[in-house]
Parts: C-alpha cells; structure tokens; sequence
C-alpha cells in the first residue's frame, strides 16, 4: 500500500521571516498527520527552515541541485551543500525550470543521478504542455520525459524516487486536470515505469498530482487509485490550505 505523500512547492516566493512562520505554523499543523510530507524552500530560506522542521514530520525539500560537485561552478548549489544543511530531497525537472530557464531532459537526467548517488531523495516533474496535449500527445512526452530523466536509475534507487505528473497547462492558473484525465495519465506512467523497470518497483512508486491542486479539489484527485499525493504551489504558501491538503487523508 502506498503512502499518500503531500509535498509543497514554495517556488520563488516568500522573504527569511514569512518562510520560518509558514514552516512553525506547518510543524505546528500537522505534527499528527499521518501521511509523508515535503516543503520545497528557495535556497536561501533553507538553512532558517531548517532549524524550524528539524525533528518534525516534515521533510526538508530543495527546489534544485548541481549536477556536479562541489568547485568552480558559479551560482550552483551543490548535493553536498544541501545535505550539510539538512535537506533530505530535491524538486527536479519542474516545467518552470524546464520551459523558462531550459532544462533539457539529459541536464535533469544528471542532476537526477547526482542526487540519488549522494543520497537525496527526488522528486522528480514531468508534464505535457497544452500543445502537447491537445496534439494528443501527453503520453508520449510522459513515456519520453520518464526515460531520459530515469535513464541511468536502477531499480534499488528508485525507492527514492517520487514522480510528479504536472501538466503544464494546469499549472497556477486554476485549471486542473480532471480526476478521470489524472488518473489515466497517472496510470499510463505507472505502466510506462513497470516496462522500464518492474512491475513491483511501478507498484511501489509514488506518483503526485500537481497543477491547481487546493482543498476543494484534493479529495476527489487523491481518490483515484494511481494519485498518491500532491505538489502544491499556490495553496502550499499559507498554512491553513496546506494543512487542509496534507488532511485530506
Ligand atoms: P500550482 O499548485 O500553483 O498550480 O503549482 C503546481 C506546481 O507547479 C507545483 O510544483
């Protein structure tokens, strides 16, 4: 049975005070709750937030890593700096990293292999843009996305390893997908990752919804039997629609 896994994705928002009164306020709120959950945090917030999630429930998240080690690597965070702090996993291959800052799937596919070999846990983003999906196809840009961003990944480190499906058009703007359309594409790439790597380790695997998830929705998102969870954006920054999601089971 897989865990409901509820993580936020704090993106570039928030200043040093708000960000600790948001991280209290979630310690605070769900030290009881049953289910993982996740902040991701703006580099700069992470070591404050840190001392603030230390010993709770709530797992430490990074919005982005280095594909590389420590050295001369101008304005890049590395693995090693991340775990100094605290930070236990990493958001990768976000579309907003992909499509403004032009990730390419063999970059992601690195920073993917760094963090797992440095012991990170990923999560890792996938999701078809509204061309793709009204070409029809959002499948095929999973099934893509999947294999070069996995590619390299053994089956062991795959336990460490959450996937994220965001379709890009639902993303901030209200729109989401709906229950019966998450599903089939949560579905199709839990097949798609059963054919690459074993039916047990797709069994296992964790896949998240992301893309205007709030509380009015969550439910019926998280009732369908391939949705285990959420990556939140917008409704992640205040505690009370947060806590909401994160108790929704
Ligand atoms: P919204 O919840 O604001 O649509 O953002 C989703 C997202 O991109 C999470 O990573």
């Amino acid at each position: 049975m897989r865990q409901y896994y509820i993580a936020g994705n704090w993106k570039m928002n928030k200043n040093k005070a708000e960000a600790v009164e948001l991280a209290k306020g979630l310690v605070a709120a769900l030290k009881d709750g049953k289910n993982k959950y996740m902040i991701g945090v703006p580099y700069v917030y992470l070591d404050a937030v840190a001392q603030v999630v230390k010993g709770s429930n709530i797992q430490l998240g990074a919005q982005d890593v280095a594909a590389t080690s420590n050295g001369a690597h101008t304005g890049e965070i590395s693995t090693e700096m991340l775990k100094d702090i605290g930070c236990q996993t990493v958001i990768l291959g976000h579309s907003e990293r992909r499509h403004e800052i032009g990730e390419s799937d063999e970059l992601i596919n690195k920073k993917v292999r760094k963090a797992l070999a440095d012991g990170l846990d990923v999560v890792l983003c996938i999701g078809e843009l509204l061309s793709d999906r009204e070409a029809g196809n959002a499948e095929d840009v999973c099934a893509f996305q999947l294999s070069a961003d996995l590619s390299g990944v053994t089956a062991e480190q795959m336990a460490k390893v959450t996937i994220a499906y965001e379709p890009v058009w639902a993303i901030g703007t209200g729109k989401t997908a709906t229950p019966a359309d998450a599903q089939a594409i949560h579905k199709f790439c839990r097949d798609h990752i059963a054919k690459l790597y074993s039916k047990d380790v797709a069994d296992k695997v964790i896949i998240q919804y992301g893309g205007s998830m709030k509380p009015e929705n969550a439910q019926e998102l998280l009732n369908q039997p391939d949705i285990d969870g959420g990556l939140i954006g917008g409704a992640a920054l205040k505690v009370e629609s947060f806590e909401k999601i994160c108790k929704t089971y």
